[in-house]
């Protein structure tokens, strides 16, 4: 028994149990011996959501949501963003040390040597209506991969894993970018591997008749924004990459669903949902009616709010500093000042105080990609290319530790106990 240790004594028993502590938590399964009579099973914690309970144990990502500390592989998401690149940092979160020179050479151009994607793969997405939502192609078309690669199903393969991995990395800005040109009827751009990871992927959205300017202020931004979403330890789209991951499937599966968790508008979404709001409101003068009526439960702030971070969102100061350089160079987003004054209200009202509500990653981000030229329903795939080496990290973590098996939540059942089927004759 280690030293830490909870007792705890059953009132419906009498019975006295001491259960090890390890890291700060029990461990659920020790909880079975706490039982009634024999084979009842003992007893389950209930913890809808996730609330109060650890997954896996992970060393790729630490959060103190109530300092407002992020730190991947123990490095500070402050430093990373204004010295890393995005591959180096891809590099970091995949190995677990920033790599040399040389590994960071040899790593840029092994992606470089994966960017071109299958032209069924374009086929494909020439299947989607015109207005489908760019995110719906992404997870369709990132989950259609796995059919391209079926080596990837070798999942106990190191060199597969660094393979689909590689692939991974180097065909989902390909492909974001391709899900841009089909939205607006545009014809593709194919990857220039001359260009770097940020550079390339800007050229394949924007590149019009040899007439696309670089800028790289807007492009350092933008590698900025992709590191900040780099990686969140256990948030829904990575839990979901873990738990769809944990049945085996390929990693291109897996990463889909990741895709489709961080679509939803309490997760990746929400940087759509902050300018849908941002217009909603209109004008400045419009924030308090609309203060009020989220007070009144109809509807949320949106980009307002956090499971983990409960003073401030780190992600979020560094981001209104990037905002900074990026409307130096664009000029104003007009809704900016819609944001500022929200924000204002909602820092000083006791609303938002007691609830610990402050902004999120998601709150101005969508502000600097509509000022770089991205349209609103495009903001969470650039959430998703941001977020993957996340993704795979986590996913790999998953596969190596000996304590993982499938995800298989337990439940407490609250329907009917047994009763006869009733023919359809007799039913009332
Ligand atoms: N606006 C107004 N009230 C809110 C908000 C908000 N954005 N977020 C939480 N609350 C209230 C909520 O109504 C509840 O109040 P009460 O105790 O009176 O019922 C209380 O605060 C606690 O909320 P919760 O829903 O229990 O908190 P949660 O930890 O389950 O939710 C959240 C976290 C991020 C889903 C939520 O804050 C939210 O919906 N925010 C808006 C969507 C958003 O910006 N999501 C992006 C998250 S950051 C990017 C990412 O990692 O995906």
């Amino acid at each position: 028994m280690p030293d830490e240790t909870l007792t705890i004594i059953d009132n419906r028993t009498g019975r006295e149990y001491t259960l090890p502590v390890t890291h700060g938590t029990i461990h659920a399964t020790d909880l079975r011996q706490v039982g009634v009579v024999d084979g009842d099973g003992g007893l389950m914690s209930y913890d809808p959501a996730f609330l109060n309970t650890a997954s896996c144990r992970s060393a790729i990502t630490y959060i103190d949501g109530d300092a407002g500390i992020l730190r991947y592989r123990g490095y500070p998401i402050e430093q990373l963003a204004e010295e890393a690149s995005f591959l180096e940092t891809a590099y970091l979160l995949l190995e677990g040390e920033l790599p040399t020179a040389l590994q960071l050479e040899d790593f840029e151009q092994t992606i470089r040597s994966h960017t071109y994607v299958h032209t069924n793969v374009q086929k494909f997405l020439e299947g989607f209506r015109y207005d489908a939502h760019p995110m719906g192609m992404l997870l369709g078309a990132v989950g259609a991969l796995s059919t391209f690669y079926p080596d990837a199903k070798q999942i106990g393969d190191l060199e597969s894993r660094r393979l689909q991995r590689v692939r991974l990395l180097a065909k989902l800005p390909t492909i974001a970018a391709f899900v841009f040109r089909h939205s607006r009827g545009l014809p593709y751009v194919l990857p220039r591997n001359d260009l770097g990871y940020i550079a390339n992927f800007v050229n394949m959205t924007f590149e019009i008749g040899g007439g696309h300017e670089p800028n790289e202020v807007l492009q350092r931004a933008l590698e900025i924004l992709l590191i900040l979403h780099a990686d969140h330890e256990q948030n829904c789209s990575a839990s979901a990459v873990r738990g769809v991951g944990s049945s085996q499937v390929d990693p291109f599966s897996a990463v889909s669903a990741g895709i489709a968790a961080l679509y939803g508008p309490l997760h990746g979404g929400a940087n759509e949902a902050v300018l849908r709001m941002l217009d909603e409101i209109g004008d400045v003068r419009g924030v308090p009616a609309f203060i009020e009526e989220v007070k009144a439960g109809h509807g949320r702030l949106m980009g307002f709010g956090h499971r983990v971070y409960k003073s401030y969102d780190p992600r979020a100061k560094l981001i209104k500093r990037v905002a900074d350089d990026v409307f130096a160079q664009t000029g104003l987003n007009p809704k900016l000042e819609i944001a500022l004054e929200l924000e204002r209200i909602a820092l000083e009202d006791d609303y938002f105080v007691e609830r610990k509500l402050y902004p999120n990653v998601d709150f101005y981000s969508g502000l600097i990609y509509q000022a770089m030229g991205y349209p609103t329903d495009y903001f969470t795939v650039l959430f998703a290319v941001g977020r993957l080496p996340g993704w795979i990290a986590q996913w790999e973590e998953m596969l190596a530790d000996p304590e993982q098996k499938i995800a298989r939540p337990r439940q407490v059942y609250v329907g009917e106990a047994e009763r006869p089927y009733v023919s359809l004759a007799q039913r009332s």
